[in-house]
């Protein structure tokens, strides 16, 4: 399952908040809930809202090259994985594209929540058949699709991006196993139609993003030949602290090896997962050689991992 000859490593990261800050009490004035039950079934006690998907994309793409020592001109594609496209057309990428000055192509995709770890996955196709730095950046701004007046919704979802720069290595890279998957007869459990709302039906989510995290982590785990007593640090998507821990507990990786924000960010589909990520290298919770383990799951329904091998000081380039 995975490609040999030309790999890539992570070389640059970085985030992106918007200001507005909105607390469980803030929704307690404006819908039937409380902090304690946001808290207790959620595990979130308050989330940023505003800004536009390109905006935080190139706020978050901009620190990521910063990060990395590169410009935007070093980089020769662009992949913007978001659930909340600024408008129909074009694609916001292109927008991104132009405020950071990248070159070669430049997309959005949809996975909706597993979107990054998608985009992770097509960055390293990409590499593999000859591009050299591929920025990859999850951004969402969910707050504009979002329903404030339905409380099985408002108080989940947010806005935010993160983004990595992923350099060409000669070898194998870092990439040790990854999974891609989607039930489309789910679809209805989770959906916006264009220009209109998200809808949920919160437990069948719950139940089913809890196995989906499980079984795709394990197909990851079992291609690249490691064990969840070999994963220093897991990087789940960001959606709900109970989802987060049952699985944690059906895999056998305690909360303690696990990264979390959802605390202070919310759910941000596409960029939960990178959010958390950079949080942890942020508070030195990954070394070098550790193993790291990125799964996801939502709309769709997509579920999406990987294992990858953490290089902290790469020596990037590729020879050819
Ligand atoms: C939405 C979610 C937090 C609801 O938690 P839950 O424990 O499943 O709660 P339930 O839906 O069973 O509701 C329990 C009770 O709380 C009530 N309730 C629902 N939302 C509430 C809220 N925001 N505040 C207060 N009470 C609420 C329900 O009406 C229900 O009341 P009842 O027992 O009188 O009927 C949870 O199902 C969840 O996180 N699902 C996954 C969602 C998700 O991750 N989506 C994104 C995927 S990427």
């Amino acid at each position: 399952m995975m490609a040999n000859g030309r790999g890539a490593v992570i070389t640059g990261w970085g985030i992106a908040l918007p200001e507005t800050v909105v607390t469980n009490s803030d929704l307690e004035a404006r819908l039937d809930t409380s902090d304690d039950w946001i808290t207790e079934r959620t595990g979130i006690k308050e989330r940023r809202v505003g800004g536009t998907t390109a905006g935080l994309a190139i706020e978050a793409g901009a620190a990521a090259l910063e990060k990395a020592r590169r410009d935007g001109a070093d980089i020769d594609q662009l992949v913007l994985a978001t659930t909340t496209p600024d408008r129909q057309m074009p694609a916001t990428a292109s927008v991104v594209q132009a405020g950071l000055g990248t070159h070669g192509g430049a997309i959005d995709i949809n996975a909706a929540c597993s979107g990054f770890v998608y985009g992770l996955v097509h960055a390293h196709g990409l590499i593999a058949v000859g591009a050299e730095r591929v920025l990859l950046i999850g951004a969402e701004t969910l707050s504009r699709i979002t329903d404030w007046s339905d409380r099985n919704t408002a108080i989940l979802f947010a806005d935010g991006a993160g983004a990595v720069v992923l350099e060409a290595v000669d070898g194998p890279g870092q990439l040790l196993g990854w999974d891609l998957g989607s039930d489309g007869s789910a679809a209805e459990l989770l959906f916006a139609e264009i220009g209109g709302f998200m809808r949920m039906e919160g437990r069948e989510v719950f139940r089913r993003a809890v196995r989906a995290t499980v079984d795709s982590s394990l197909r990851s785990m079992e291609r690249a030949g490691v064990s969840p007593d070999d994963i220093a640090l897991v990087v789940p998507h960001q959606a709900n602290v109970r989802i987060i821990e049952a699985a944690g507990q059906r895999l056998g990786i305690p909360i303690e090896r696990t990264a979390t924000v959802l605390q202070s960010t919310g759910n941000t589909s596409a960029a939960s997962i990178p959010l958390a990520l950079v949080d942890a290298l942020n508070g030195g919770r990954v070394q070098d050689g550790d193993l790291v383990l990125l799964v996801g799951f939502g709309a769709g329904m997509t579920w999406a991992s990987a294992v990858v091998r953490w290089r902290s000081h790469p020596a990037v380039g590729t020879s050819s």
